[in-house]
């Protein structure tokens, strides 16, 4: 190996049997920033013009090969050369570039390798172009050369889906050449060699296989129609579908799209969401403080949730502990939790083996004794303060000091819980959504007196379930809850004004949301929430606008889809809107005198977001939430708001000025 040569701050390289190896040094990720195209553009002419370099091999420094292009350089102004000119230098350049994926190659990071003339991966990497996870296409020739490479149906499959895909799923895709083991870079020194002065096989050389233009367009639609109203992945569809013209032209009409793409509103939202999910797990206190560890998980309650929350923490590899109240409960218990981990099963989810796996680490039981041994614990028992004071009362008996505790209460204080237990700082909220084992969301609830190392336990389970924790504060209904019951709120005072509610849920759909507000309660049912509403009938204040449409909905026996009537009526399972509601609406408002207005989807939108983000407000004034961007993520991911619009704090933001 020669001396090593830093052609910018963040590209060296050195010479080994006659092969430039070229290394990107630019942590966190190695993103392709400025510096990065620059050292590497330099890099790629000193192997051109040395004689004694007969090839180029391309790779990472640390776990990464690289993670894309620089996303916060994205919205500066534009500094040469560019990823795309670099990245054609690449694949123009007469001696063989061979690239060594050490690691992750995502993004503007798999383009670069594309465009080399042979790509060999560790069997640790990852291979996507995950842009339309950030509202844009791949901007430097991925949306052209991954077709030329794997065929029009693969690439548009991996490309409006942002996925990736692990070594060996590449290398039958054909997206590298092959899985290297040990010295990687070696092994790749070695090919290049073998190339050197023989003819190489450029990507955007290679014909686009024919396909059958049927097939292409039942694909197309299917990905038009999941997008929910988003750009990127339509443009990719577009792009990727006509990439059997010159490269040039597809190069060219890629690039416009990305850049129209990236100064979008859509791209800043989702860039938002990608920094809030990193910023969140930053939490105040929590420094240098480490969690306690955690093997096994005892899990009370098993229902619904409790059932969802042990698939999850099956699937993360902890052993799970269930607890119900009598020994037939417990193991009703276990037929639910297995008959999730089967239709995972079924689904491809989960091998055999991660089955067999899974379940004998799953036992349950009827003795509260039988937890003495758990880490963690979660409740998941009925939602009500005495069953749970009494359950963590007794579990203060027999479990270790040192065990953390943790519920799962929706509404009720659990300052008030803690209060009652033996070690109030042991105790914590983990409010997971309903399906347990699906929703991403885990609202981390610190309790008054949640000790940090506790919460940080609390933080790091809810991380290695693969779910989205978000710190919160104590207030009823936490985050998600208290923005939520702000926005129902708004949206039967716009009810009472003069909108219905069809007209309300379209103006939701429309922006994104999957299914209206009173689809969603019709489809989870009116009954608890009446019941909810009728136990603080008595607290409420008889001064605040009260809305008693639901209640009046509710009295007439209409509980929504399973009752076949709701905010909507189901005479053959499907949704239609009853004139019998507008009745009722109708009379409400003569009730009160209210003279209903028309609104229009706009107007509705503005009132239900502005009702949101004021309620985020005050959340943030009170201390509950830490950041506008834990408020965006709580909503995007437990109450289907549309990420690609950034979530509510966001979304009353302006636009930026587009600087292109
Ligand atoms: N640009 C700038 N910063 C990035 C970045 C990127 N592409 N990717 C990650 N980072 C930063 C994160 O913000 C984080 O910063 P912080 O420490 O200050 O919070 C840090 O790198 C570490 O990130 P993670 O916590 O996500 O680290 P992990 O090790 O868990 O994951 C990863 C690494 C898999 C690379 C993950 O960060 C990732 O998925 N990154 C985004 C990949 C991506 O979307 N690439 C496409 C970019 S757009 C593009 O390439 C356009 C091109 O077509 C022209």
């Amino acid at each position: 190996m020669s001396e090593t040569t830093a052609f910018s701050a963040t590209v060296s390289a050195a010479t080994r049997d006659g092969v430039l190896v070229v290394t990107i040094d630019n942590a966190p990720v190695n993103a392709t920033s400025a510096d990065v195209r620059n050292g590497l553009e330099k890099a790629l002419a000193r192997a051109e013009s040395s004689t004694d370099v007969n090839g180029v091999v391309i790779t990472g420094a640390g776990k990464t090969f690289i993670g894309g292009a620089d996303i916060k350089e994205f919205g500066k102004p534009a500094m040469e050369p560019t990823l795309p000119a670099v990245i054609q230098k690449i694949e123009d350049l007469s001696k063989p570039v061979v690239a060594a994926l050490n690691g992750a190659a995502l993004g503007g990071g798999l383009e670069v390798a594309l465009a080399c003339h042979y790509r060999i991966t560790s069997p640790a990497a990852q291979v996507g172009l995950p842009e339309v996870k950030l509202g844009i296409v791949p901007g430097a020739g991925g949306t052209q050369r991954l077709p030329r490479l794997i065929g029009i149906p693969a690439a548009l499959d991996l490309i409006t889906s942002g996925r990736s895909v692990k070594a060996e799923e590449a290398l039958s895709l054909g997206i590298v050449d092959e899985i290297g083991e040990g010295d990687l870079v070696g092994t790749a020194v070695s090919i290049a060699g073998k190339f050197a002065g023989k003819p190489l096989r450029r990507t955007g050389e290679l014909t686009v296989p024919v396909v059958d233009p049927t097939e292409i367009e039942k694909a197309s639609a299917k990905i038009r129609a999941k997008a929910r109203g988003q750009k990127a992945p339509a443009e990719a569809v577009r792009l990727v579908t006509s990439s059997a013209r010159p490269l040039a032209e597809g190069l060219t009409d890629e690039r416009a799209t990305f850049l129209m793409l990236r100064d979008s509103r859509e791209a800043a939202a989702l860039r938002h969401v990608f920094f809030a999910e990193r910023e969140a797990s930053k939490v105040d206190g929590l420094e240098g403080i480490a969690p306690r560890p955690v093997g096994r998980i005892g899990i009370c309650g098993l229902g619904l949730m409790g059932s969802g929350i042990a698939v999850a923490a099956l699937g993360a590899g902890y052993t799970v502990i269930g607890l119900d109240q009598t020994p037939d409960v417990a193991e009703k218990g276990h037929e639910r939790i297995v008959g999730l981990l089967e239709r995972n099963l079924a689904s491809g989810r989960l091998d055999q083996a991660g089955f067999d796996a899974q379940k004998a680490r799953l036992s349950v039981t009827a003795l509260d004794s039988d937890l003495a041994f758990c880490d963690l614990i979660i409740e998941a028992v009925f939602d009500d303060l005495d069953v749970k004071i009494d359950l963590f009362r007794r579990l203060d008996r027999v479990i270790r000091p040192d065990a953390v505790l943790a519920t799962n209460t929706s509404y009720l204080n659990p300052d008030e819980i803690a209060a009652a237990t033996a070690h109030p700082e042991r105790v914590l909220g983990l409010h997971f959504f309903s399906p347990a084992h699906v929703m991403r969301l885990v609202e981390v609830v610190r309790c008054a007196r949640t000790a940090p190392d506790v919460l940080a336990t609390g933080l790091s389970a809810a991380k290695k379930l693969r779910k989205l924790p978000i710190v919160t504060g104590v207030t009823e209904g936490f985050i998600g809850n208290r923005i939520f019951s702000a926005y129902r709120r708004e949206a039967e005072f716009l009810l009472e004004d003069g909108a219905l509610p069809h007209e309300i849920d379209a103006a939701l759909e429309e922006y994104g949301f999957p299914m209206g507000l009173f689809a969603v309660y019709d489809m989870a049912g009116l009954e608890i929430a009446w019941a909810r509403r009728k136990r603080q009938a008595a607290s409420r204040d008889p001064s605040a606008r009260y809305v008693e449409i639901a209640d009046t909905l509710c009295e007439a026996g209409r509980m929504g889809q399973k009752s076949g009537r709701g905010w909507y009526a189901y005479p053959d399972g499907k949704r239609i809107i009853d004139p019998e509601v507008t009745i009722i609406i109708e009379a409400a408002r003569a009730k009160k005198g209210i003279v209903p207005r028309h609104f229009s989807r706009d107007e509705i939108l503005k009132r239900l977001l502005e009702a949101m983000a004021m309620e985020g407000d005050a959340l943030l004034a009170q201390g509950i939430a830490a950041r506008p961007g834990d408020i965006d993520l709580v909503m995007i991911n437990g109450y289907g708001f549309p990420s690609h619009k950034g979530g509510p704090m966001f979304a009353r933001i302006e636009p930026p000025q587009s600087d292109t």
